[in-house]
Parts: C-alpha cells; structure tokens; sequence
C-alpha cells in the first residue's frame, strides 16, 4: 500500500518543490528591482565603518549638502586626510590607495540619481523642509556598499515621479510641473 502511493508522494513534492523554487525566484526578483542592483564600486566604501564605528557626521563628507543643489560625493583628497601615510592592513584600503596612485580620484559609480529634466536641490529638503538624509537614503549608516532604499523602482538608480509627489502631496509642498520640470 505504502510503496504503492510512493511515486505519487514523490510528484506531489517535486510539484511543490519546483513551486518554491519559483515564488522565491519572483520574490528576490521582486526586491532586487525595488532596492535596484548592487552597484559595483572600484572599491567597497563601508558606510558602517565610517559613520557607525568612527563617527562621521554624513556631513563631514558630503559637505554640500545642507549647501547645494548637490550633496557630491567626496574628492581623494578628503579620504588621504585619514589614510595617507597610516599603515592599514585592509585589503580595500591598499586598493584605494593604489587606484588614487594612478588615477589621482575614485570612479564611484552613481547610486541615485533623477534625469537632466528634473529639478532637485539638496539644500531646500535638508535645510528648508528639515527633512534627515535617510527618510530620503534609506540607514546608509548600516550600509557596507551605498544602496539604492528609497525612490521608485526602476533599474537605474533614478528616482520616480510618483515618489516625490506623494511626499510633496502630504506635506503640502507645490506639485506644479514647473517646480520639477524646468
Ligand atoms: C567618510 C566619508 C563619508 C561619510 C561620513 C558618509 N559618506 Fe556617504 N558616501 C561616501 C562615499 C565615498 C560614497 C561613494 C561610494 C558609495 O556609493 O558607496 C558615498 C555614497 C553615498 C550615497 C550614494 C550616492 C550616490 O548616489 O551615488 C549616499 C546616499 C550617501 N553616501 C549618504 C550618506 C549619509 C546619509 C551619510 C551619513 C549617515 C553618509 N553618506 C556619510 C562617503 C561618506
Ligand atoms: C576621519 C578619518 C577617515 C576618513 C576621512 C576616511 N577614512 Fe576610511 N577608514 C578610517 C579608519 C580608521 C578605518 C579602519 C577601520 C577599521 O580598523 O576597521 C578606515 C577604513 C576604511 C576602509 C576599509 C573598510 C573595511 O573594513 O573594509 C576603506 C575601503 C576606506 N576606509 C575608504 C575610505 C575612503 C574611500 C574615504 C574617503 C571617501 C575614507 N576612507 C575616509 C578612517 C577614515
Ligand atoms: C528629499 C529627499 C532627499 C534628502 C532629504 C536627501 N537626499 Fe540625497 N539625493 C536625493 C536625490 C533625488 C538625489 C539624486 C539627485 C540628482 O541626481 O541630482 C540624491 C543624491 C545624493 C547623493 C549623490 C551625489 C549628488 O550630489 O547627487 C549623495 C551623496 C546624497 N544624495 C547624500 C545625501 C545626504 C548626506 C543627505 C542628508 C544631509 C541627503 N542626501 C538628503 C534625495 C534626497
Ligand atoms: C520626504 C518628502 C519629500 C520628497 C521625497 C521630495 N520632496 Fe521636494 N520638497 C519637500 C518639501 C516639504 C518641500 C517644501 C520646502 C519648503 O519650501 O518649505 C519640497 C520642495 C521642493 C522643491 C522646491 C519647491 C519650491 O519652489 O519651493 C523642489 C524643486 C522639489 N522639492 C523637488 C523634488 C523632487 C524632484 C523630488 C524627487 C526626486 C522631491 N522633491 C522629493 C518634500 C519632499
Ligand atoms: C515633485 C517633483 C515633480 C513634479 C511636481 C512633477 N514631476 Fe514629472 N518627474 C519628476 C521626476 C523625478 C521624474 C523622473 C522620473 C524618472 O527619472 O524615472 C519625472 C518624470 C516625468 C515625465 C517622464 C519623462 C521621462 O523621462 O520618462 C514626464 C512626462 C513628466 N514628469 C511630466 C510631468 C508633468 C506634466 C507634471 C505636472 C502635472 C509633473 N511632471 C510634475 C518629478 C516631478
């Protein structure tokens, strides 16, 4: 009787294990296309590192961003202050340090990033509107690699319209086309 029902036990469970296989496949697909891919970085900057353990202010790198239209990302320069000189058996810096060698700055790879027709300043949402860094950026702060955490889902890091209007909608901020839209 047992071995009798047998095959049909096994159908059952390779039909439902093939089904697993699928929803998760849908599922991860799902999240890589919401958070976006990983950027590949020359080198992996570790946000955890520098902001939770050694306790920079995200300020003191991205110094334009209470300033600015752009928060910019920071020159070699700034990192040499910290790394020139100092001994670090890390892998990743002896990477860095060898890419500034020979070409002098870091082709970071851009994490977010909205179209040449949109309009966004850093200066009126963090200085103006008063709103924190990760409502927009997600915990960057328990980040190793910068992800994109917030702002719509399409593949290349831009963030969509739709989101920033429903933040301008609930907090009654002007939703003409001609703030955007220049
Ligand atoms: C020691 C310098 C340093 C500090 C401090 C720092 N960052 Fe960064 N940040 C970088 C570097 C370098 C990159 C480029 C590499 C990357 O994208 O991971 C970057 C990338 C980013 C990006 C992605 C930019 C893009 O679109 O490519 C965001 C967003 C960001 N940082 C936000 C923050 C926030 C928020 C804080 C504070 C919680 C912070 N950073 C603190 C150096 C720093
Ligand atoms: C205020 C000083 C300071 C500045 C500025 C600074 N770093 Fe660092 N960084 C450190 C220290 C200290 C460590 C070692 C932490 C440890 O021992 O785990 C470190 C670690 C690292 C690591 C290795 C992290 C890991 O665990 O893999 C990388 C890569 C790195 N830094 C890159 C950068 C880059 C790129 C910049 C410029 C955008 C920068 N750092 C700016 C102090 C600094
Ligand atoms: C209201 C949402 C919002 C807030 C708040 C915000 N950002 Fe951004 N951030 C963006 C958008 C949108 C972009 C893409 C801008 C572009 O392409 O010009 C961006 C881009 C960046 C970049 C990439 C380099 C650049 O200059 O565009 C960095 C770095 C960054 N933000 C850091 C920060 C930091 C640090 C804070 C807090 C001090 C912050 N952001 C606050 C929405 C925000
Ligand atoms: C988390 C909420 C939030 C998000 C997300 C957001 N904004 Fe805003 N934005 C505001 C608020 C609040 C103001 C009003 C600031 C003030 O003047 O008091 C504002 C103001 C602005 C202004 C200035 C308007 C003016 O004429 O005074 C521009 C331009 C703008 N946002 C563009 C954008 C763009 C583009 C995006 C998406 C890439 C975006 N914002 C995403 C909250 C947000
Ligand atoms: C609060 C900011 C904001 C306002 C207000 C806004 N937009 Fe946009 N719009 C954006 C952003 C950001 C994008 C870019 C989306 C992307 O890059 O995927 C966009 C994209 C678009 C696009 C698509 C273009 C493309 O490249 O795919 C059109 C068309 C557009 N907007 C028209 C309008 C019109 C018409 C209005 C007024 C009814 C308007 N927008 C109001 C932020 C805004």
């Amino acid at each position: 009787m047992k071995t009798k029902n047998l095959p049909l036990i096994l159908a059952v469970a390779m039909i439902m294990w093939v089904g697993i296989v699928i929803i998760l496949a849908i599922v991860s697909q799902k999240i890589i296309h919401r958070f976006g891919p990983l950027p590949e970085q020359p080198v992996e900057f570790s946000h955890t590192v520098h902001v939770n353990q050694l306790g920079l202010e995200c300020l003191y790198c991205h110094s334009s961003a209470e300033k600015s239209i752009h928060a910019t990302i920071p020159s070699s320069s700034l990192c040499l202050d910290c790394h020139e000189g100092v001994d670090m058996d890390i892998p990743e810096v002896k990477k860095m340090l060898a890419i500034i060698e020979e070409k002098g700055e870091i082709d970071w790879e851009r994490v977010y990033e909205v179209k040449d027709h949109v309009y966004f300043s850093h200066r009126v949402h963090t200085v103006i509107a008063k709103i924190e860094c990760q409502e927009c950026h997600g915990p960057v702060e328990h980040m190793t690699v910068a992800i994109r955490a917030s702002g719509g889902s399409s593949d290349r890091g831009f963030m969509e319209m739709g989101w920033c209007v429903t933040c301008h909608e609930r907090r009654g901020a002007p939703r003409e086309c001609i703030t955007c839209h220049k």
